[in-house]
């Protein structure tokens, strides 16, 4: 399986902190944002990775990362989105890359305290379709919401006004090659952006997504200074990764 970092965008939610920067490289406590998705798919097995960036700084990630040794990686692959067409239009870059093999994606700006290791491995062995992971949360109105029917995900809503659960679907998705077909068919949400909640929901309607519950606390660090904070304590307290 490969991996994809999305660390694009525009971060204006963080502003003015991503005023010079990108997001991305901001600090959630002793490291760099960005290190924490990386390591969570090296720590799942996945060494072929391609980052995503774009907006503020995007160069910097070269300086910062280099071909990944800090990871244990021999080589990092990057690309650039211009401007922030949202999570599918930045997934749809990387196609060559995924060269028709299942993908793992992970926003950049999604911690995690455990691992993926046992979600990759059943992934693997899925005949076809994708996965989502599911948290908790105390303000469903800020995240994918899933409607469910028992462990059953219905479909899944997009910054919901009236939520139908309080179970969040977290930026961390696996998919099938046919993930890139299904972007193609895509059209712009409300706010202008090409949603992964509508890729999420075809695979749903097809009756081929699965899911589970993250085991552990998930931190969305660019969601607000809040959830940035909330993050940076859950690290100090407890690590993150496993580490
Ligand atoms: O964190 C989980 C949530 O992430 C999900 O529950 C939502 O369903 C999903 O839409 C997403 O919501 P956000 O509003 O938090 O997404 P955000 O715009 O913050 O983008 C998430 C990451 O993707 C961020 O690290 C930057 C990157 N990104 C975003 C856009 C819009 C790109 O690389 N390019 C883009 O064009």
């Amino acid at each position: 399986m490969k991996g994809i970092i999305l660390a694009g965008g525009m971060g204006t939610r963080m502003l003015p902190m991503t005023k010079v920067t990108n997001k991305h490289l901001l600090p959630i406590y002793d490291k760099p944002m960005i290190y924490y998705p990386i390591q969570t798919l090296v720590n799942a097995g996945i060494d072929d990775i391609m980052i995503v960036t774009g907006g503020k700084g995007a160069g910097d990630f070269l300086e910062l990362l280099g071909n990944g040794k800090a990871f244990g990686l021999k080589h990092i692959n990057y690309t650039y989105q211009d401007g922030a067409g949202g999570i599918a239009a930045a997934l749809a870059l990387t196609e060559h890359f995924a060269e028709r093999n299942k993908i793992a994606l992970i926003l950049g700006d999604n911690v995690i305290e455990k691992n993926i290791v046992k979600g990759v491995a059943d992934f693997e062995k899925q005949e076809k379709g994708a996965k989502i992971y599911l948290k908790e949360v105390k303000n469903p109105q800020a995240y994918g919401i899933a409607e469910l029917d028992g462990g059953r995900v219905l479909s899944i809503v997009e910054k919901p006004e009236q939520p139908k659960s309080n179970m969040a679907v977290i930026g961390i998705y696996m998919y099938d090659a046919r993930v890139y077909d299904i972007v193609r068919t895509l059209k712009p949400s409300g706010r202008g952006e090409l949603e992964i909640t509508d890729v999420n929901n075809a695979y749903i309607k097809e009756g081929t997504m699965t899911s589970e519950v993250l085991d552990g606390w998930w931190g969305d660090c660019g969601e607000s200074f809040d959830s940035m904070l909330e993050a940076a304590n859950l690290i100090a307290r407890t690590g993150a990764n496993n580490l």
